[in-house]
This record gives C-alpha cells, structure tokens and sequence, in this order.
C-alpha cells in the first residue's frame, strides 16, 4: 500500500501561534470509506479522521509537517491537499432575493486548482462582463469560471414568488490526470415570503429544494462553447454600442462648444426630441440610434422643469444623471413611464432636495427643476463613465440675460490658438 501527500495549500493567516520559525508538526490521518448525505443522496466517500473535506493541517513557513498516514481502504490511494474553502452547514450562502426583480451577481473564482462550473436551479442567467469588460450579453443556464476569472451576471428572479427554494452549486471541471477534490459546494437561492410572518426558517425549510442539473465534471464540449460565446462589444458591421439622450447618442464636437457659441457658429439643435413608445415596456424591434452634436437652448433666467425617463432599450438601467452648472431640486420621481397628467400632482414643491447629481429609476423616472441663470454651455451627462463614453450626454446653451453681470465671459486673452 502507498500513499501519497501530494500537495499542501496552507492559509498562513489562519494561525494564531506565536512566529516560532521551524518547528515539527505531527499529524496522524486515518484514510477510510465512510456514507455521508451530500445533495440528499448518500455517498461512499474516502475520510480522512472521519473528516471530510479532512482536518485542517496547520502550519507556518519553514515548519516541517510529519503526517503518518494509514490506510484502511482497499484500493491504493493518492491524497490531494487543496485549498480548504470555508462552507459548513451552518454558513451556507443563502442570498435572499424579492421575485420580479434583477440582481447583478459578480463571480469570482478565488480557488486555486479548479475551473468550476457554477448553476442556480431554475435561474438562467445573463452574463453580461468578464474580468473587468463588458461582453455581448448571452443567457446561459450553466457558468464555467477558471481560477482568477471574474464575471458578472444578472439574475433574473421569477415574477411571483415560487414556493420553493433553489439549490447554487459548483463544482469542478476536470481534463488533467489525478485526483482532485471533486465535492460539490452549494449555496441557496430562498425568495422572500410575501407575507411576512411566514418568513421563518422552519417555514423556508418546508419548501421543496430544487436542484441544478450541473455539466459532467469533463464537459469539454460545454467548455468549448460556453467559451465561444464571449465577444467583445465590438460590431463587425460597423455599428457600435452606444448610448443616447432622446435617440442621439452625442458625438464629440471639434471645437469647444463654449468656444463655437461664444463666435455666435451655432451647434446642433435638438428638433423633434423623441419619438414616443413605452419606455420602459418591451423595446422597439429598431434599437438603433443616431448620433450628433445636440444641444438645448434656453433663454437667461428660464425656469426648467425636466423629466428624466429610463428605457428598457437594451435593459432596464439607474442612470445618475450629472448637469454641469447647475444645481436642481428633484421634485418628484416614480416606476414606469412618467404620466404628465397624473404625476405632476404629486410633486414635492415644499423641501425638495437640492443637488447636483440624481439616480434616474431603474425602469422608471425622475422629475427636476432648475432656473438658466448661468450663462454658457453646459454638459450634462450620466456619472457611470462608460456610459458617458458611449454617448449618454448632451449639452444645455443658456443664452446672456439683458445685464452686464448675465453675459458669458470672453475667453481670456491668453487662451491658445490652437
Ligand atoms: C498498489 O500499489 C502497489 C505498490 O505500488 C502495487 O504493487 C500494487 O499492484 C497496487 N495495487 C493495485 C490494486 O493497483
Ligand atoms: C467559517 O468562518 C466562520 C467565520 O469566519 C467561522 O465562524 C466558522 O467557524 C468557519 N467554519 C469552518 C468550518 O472553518
Ligand atoms: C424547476 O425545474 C424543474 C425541472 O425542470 C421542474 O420540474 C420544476 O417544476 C421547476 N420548479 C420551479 C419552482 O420552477
Ligand atoms: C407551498 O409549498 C408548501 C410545501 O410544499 C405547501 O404546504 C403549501 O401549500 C404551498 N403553498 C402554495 C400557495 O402553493
Ligand atoms: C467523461 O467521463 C465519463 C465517465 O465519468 C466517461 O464515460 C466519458 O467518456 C468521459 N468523457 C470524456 C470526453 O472524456
Ligand atoms: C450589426 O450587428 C449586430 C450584432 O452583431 C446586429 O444586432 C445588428 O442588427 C447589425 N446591424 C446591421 C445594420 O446589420
Ligand atoms: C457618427 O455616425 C457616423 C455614421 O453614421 C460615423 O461615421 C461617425 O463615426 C459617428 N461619430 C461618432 C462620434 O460616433
Ligand atoms: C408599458 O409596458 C409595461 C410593461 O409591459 C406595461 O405594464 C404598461 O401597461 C405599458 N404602458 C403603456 C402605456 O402601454
Ligand atoms: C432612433 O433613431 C434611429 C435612427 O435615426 C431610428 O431608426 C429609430 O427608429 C429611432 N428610435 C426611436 C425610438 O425613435
Ligand atoms: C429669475 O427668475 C426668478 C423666478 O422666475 C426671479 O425670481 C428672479 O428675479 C430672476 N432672476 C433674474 C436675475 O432675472
């Protein structure tokens, strides 16, 4: 009988003991067959000291481990010591998620040896970023995720509440020899109760618990295309992603737009701002929009009133919505399409907040009031910087008042020719 100890992943700042550099540790493992319950099936599993995953080896840096092990199993056996992840019962993942709404999960893969496959029953998923850039959204039932990987997706819970539970496993994806820690680590998707005093535990546990149907452990084909389905936002055909103001996504002028208007050239206007659909209902079938450099007039002193409208085009989204120049009160705001004769009822003239930056809904609207008095052109933008950069912008003129101190400024004397 042989066994091998083939590696060791040590976690250095579990260990309280005083730096005593080289010291000898010794641990003694018994290897035996053992049933356990695992995903409500009972499984013949190798333990170490009874112990599965098995014990914790603890050590520091220059220590040397003596580790006798005996084996009581037939076969020969080889023992991989993996990294050991931190998911005992009694702190299963359990997120707790509303129905009808959707929930941006980032996944990380903090393992050290294993690509995982990653799937919450019932759920698919839309996975919409990888490692820090956007990718063509793609729906998908099942995640594969290599160490160091990141990746975000949206969840999209069921509109009503389900009445049951639902398992989130992983587990690893395996093409190399030897053996491997192949344990499945599972989380629990638990919708909140409607009402809320069946909320408890007891009450939760009674649900039926569903279960993901997770890929082979050597799913190569899986492998292959799930990883064909990442690309890049980049259009072949020469349309790009973008952003928009009322359909125009802003394109950068060549001159400062301060400069043009201040040598009276005008810039592009806004002419007919929007052609009308449910904004935030199903999207138009025709997503695509124009671009240009589109500004707003807005004679000295005018009193705005603006509304902020979301669209569902692409997805549902918060915008925080930044005005250079001014700052605005939000007087009101709501889910949905605004309803110019219903909400305005509603608005809060009486101590609206005052600021400069505001979330425009998810899916919905929010209504703001400032007064031109500032003279210039001023950009007003969303605050997420992709977005900006995508064309989420556009710009305000505000035109000189009758009085000196109403008028833009020249540009000063010493301001470059170039
Ligand atoms: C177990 O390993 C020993 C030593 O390497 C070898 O002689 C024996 O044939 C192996 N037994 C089995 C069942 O593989
Ligand atoms: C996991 O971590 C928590 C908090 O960090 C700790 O209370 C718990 O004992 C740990 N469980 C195991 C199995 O190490
Ligand atoms: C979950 O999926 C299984 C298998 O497709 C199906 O039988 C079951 O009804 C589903 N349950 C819920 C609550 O969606
Ligand atoms: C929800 O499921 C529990 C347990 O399966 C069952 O007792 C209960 O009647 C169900 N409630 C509804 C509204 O379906
Ligand atoms: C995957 O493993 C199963 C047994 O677990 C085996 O039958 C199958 O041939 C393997 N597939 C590949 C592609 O290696
Ligand atoms: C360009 O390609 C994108 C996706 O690659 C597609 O959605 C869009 O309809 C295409 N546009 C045109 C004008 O062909
Ligand atoms: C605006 O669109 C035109 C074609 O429709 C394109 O050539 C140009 O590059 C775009 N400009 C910007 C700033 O996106
Ligand atoms: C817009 O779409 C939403 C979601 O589909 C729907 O609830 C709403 O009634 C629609 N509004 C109008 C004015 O059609
Ligand atoms: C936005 O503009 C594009 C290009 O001019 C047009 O095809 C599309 O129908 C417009 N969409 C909306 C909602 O007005
Ligand atoms: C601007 O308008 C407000 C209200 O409409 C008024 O109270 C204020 O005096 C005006 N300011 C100037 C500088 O005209």
């Amino acid at each position: 009988m042989e066994v091998f100890l083939l590696s060791l992943a040590i976690t250095l700042c579990l260990i309280p003991q005083l730096a005593l550099a080289g010291i000898t540790r010794h641990y003694h493992f018994d290897i035996k067959v053992q049933n356990v319950m695992r995903l409500c099936h009972t499984k013949s599993i190798v333990t170490v000291n009874r112990q599965f995953p098995g014990p914790r080896i603890v050590a520091r840096e220059g220590d040397q481990l003596l580790i006798k092990v005996v084996n009581h199993v037939q076969n020969n056996m080889s023992i991989h010591w993996a990294i050991i992840i931190n998911c005992s019962a009694k702190d299963t993942f359990k997120p707790k998620v509303k129905p009808g709404r959707t929930y941006l999960v980032r996944l990380i893969n903090a393992a050290l040896e294993e690509q995982l496959f990653f799937s919450i029953a019932n759920h698919t998923l839309t996975v919409v970023e990888a490692d820090a850039v956007y990718v063509k959204p793609f729906e998908t039932r099942t995640i594969l995720i290599a160490p160091g990987q990141t990746t975000n997706v949206l969840l999209k819970t069921r509109s009503h509440f389900p009445n049951a539970t639902f398992l989130m496993t992983g587990r690893p994806y395996v093409t190399g020899l030897g053996t491997f820690d192949s344990s499945t680590v599972a989380g629990i998707l638990e919708y909140e109760h409607p009402s809320k005093n069946l909320q408890s535990t007891a009450s939760i546990k009674k649900l039926p618990l569903f279960k993901p149907v997770l890929s082979a452990l050597n799913d190569t084909s899986f492998a292959t295309n799930f990883a064909n389905k990442f690309r890049s936002l980049a259009r072949p055909n020469g349309t790009m992603f973008s952003a928009s103001v009322n359909n125009i996504s802003f394109a950068m002028p060549a001159t400062a737009l301060l400069l043009s208007h201040f040598s009276g050239k005008p810039q592009g206007i806004y002419k007919s701002p929007l052609s009308q659909f449910n904004y935030t209902g199903t999207p138009p079938n025709n997503i695509m929009v124009s671009n240009g450099t589109k500004l707003m007039v807005l004679p000295f002193n005018t009193s705005v009133e603006l509304i902020l409208q979301d669209t569902s085009i692409i997805g549902a989204e918060s915008h925080p919505l930044h005005p250079h120049g001014f700052n605005f009160f939000v007087v009101g705001q709501g889910s949905g399409n605004f309803n110019p004769n219903e909400d305005p009822v509603n608005f809060n003239l009486v101590d609206p907040v005052e600021r400069n930056t505001v979330g425009v809904p998810s899916g919905g609207w929010v209504a703001i009031r400032f007064l031109a008095d500032n003279p210039g052109v001023w950009f007003m933008h969303c605050h997420l910087e992709i977005h900006t950069s995508w064309g989420l912008k556009m710009a305000w003129v505000v035109l000189d008042g009758k009085l000196p101190n109403q008028k833009l400024l020249p540009p000063p004397a010493d301001l470059p020719k170039c």
